[in-house]
């Protein structure tokens, strides 16, 4: 039996120092020290053994399981650390590898030209005022002095929701809206998207623009030059050349046409301008006294003057895109240039 117990141990001895995980280690401890274990069934022979030899094989077979146990010990601490170091190896970061950037956004275009043209009208004295985009006929036609069966509609071809309802052809609504609320004087900017059933090269279904109109007593068409010239010159560029042309809107008597000189070619005549050296860039007038009428205004004592422009447009004149589409692809490349 002795010997037994000494062949045990020394194949224990290997087997623990061969076993190179801790689940492999517990399998070794079962072999040898468990209840059906190795040790076990060598102490089943105890019983064959005289009394003198009895108290000898039983202190070396504890002798044996103690020495076993101290060895798994050991091997078990050496295994744990050498699990804790292979993680630490393959987990590492390595915090000198630069980080993914998050990309950060920037204004829309049109979104800086509403702002740009809003602060200008603001140093001048204009507050800005806001209307729906699903709109009743009566403020986007009726009480801009444009009745059922008026031409004018046919200008504009608009997307009906109902007998009576509209998405607004155009930001004029809001100097109706706006009168009705306030008693003059009144000086406001209306910025806005509006809708128009009209969709090609140079046509989107839905655009922006900027509504702006001025009532106060003794108002002349004077005034109307003179913000709308300063408006021009502070945002496209000091000394540009504006003009006036007669034209026709049914909510504004007189009504004019405003064009700059072409910021592109300077006026000496290119593609963008065709040739005329002038780009149209607002409608305006004299608020028509049909549409003082419809909010009540007197106009023996208030006149005013209007106008409106295509945000878009002015977007493409001032940085310089030759492609309306570009403004509704949201494409990240094209974008990323207004940030
Ligand atoms: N509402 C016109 C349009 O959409 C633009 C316009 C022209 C507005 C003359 C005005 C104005 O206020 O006086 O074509």
């Amino acid at each position: 039996m002795k010997q037994r117990l000494e062949d045990l141990l020394a194949s224990g001895r290997e087997s623990i120092s061969a076993a190179g995980y801790e689940s492999e280690l517990q399998d070794v401890r079962v072999r040898l020290l468990g209840k059906k274990g190795e040790l076990t069934a060598i102490m089943k022979g105890m019983g064959q053994l005289t009394a003198e030899e009895r108290p000898v094989i039983g202190a070396l077979a504890n002798k044996v399981k103690e020495e076993i146990e101290s060895l798994i010990a050991d091997r078990q601490s050496v295994l744990k650390e050498a699990a804790i170091e292979g993680r630490l190896q393959s987990e590492t970061i390595d915090v000198t590898l630069p980080g993914r950037r998050v990309k950060s956004g920037s204004k829309h275009p049109i979104t800086l030209v509403t702002e740009e043209v809003t602060a200008i009208f603001a140093s001048l004295g204009f507050g800005v005022e806001e209307g729906p985009e699903v709109e009743k006929d009566f403020y986007n036609f009726e009480a801009l002095n444009i009745p059922k069966d008026h031409p004018a509609r046919d200008m504009q071809d608009t997307f009906y929701i109902g007998d009576e309802t509209v998405l607004r052809t155009h930001t004029s609504p809001v100097q109706i809206r706006t009168m009705l609320k306030y008693e003059p004087p009144v000086r406001v900017i209306a910025p806005g998207t509006v809708y128009r059933r009209d969709s090609d090269l140079t046509h989107s279904p839905m655009f922006h623009q900027v509504e702006g109109f001025l009532v106060d007593r003794d108002i002349t068409f004077g005034d109307l030059k003179g913000i709308l010239t300063t408006f021009i010159n502070r945002y496209f560029g000091e000394g540009i050349g504006v003009r006036f042309r007669p034209s026709f809107f049914p909510f504004t008597e007189p009504s004019a046409e405003v064009d700059m000189q072409c910021v592109i070619c300077g006026g000496s005549g290119c593609r963008v301008c065709k040739n005329s050296g002038w780009l149209e860039i607002l409608g305006s007038g004299m608020i028509d006294p049909e549409v003082f009428r419809s909010v009540e205004y007197d106009s023996d004592k208030y006149s005013g003057f209007a106008f409106g422009m295509g945000l878009e447009r002015i977007a493409m004149l001032k940085y310089g895109v030759n492609d309306l589409r570009l403004f509704f692809e949201n494409d990240y490349r094209f974008l990323s240039q207004f940030a």
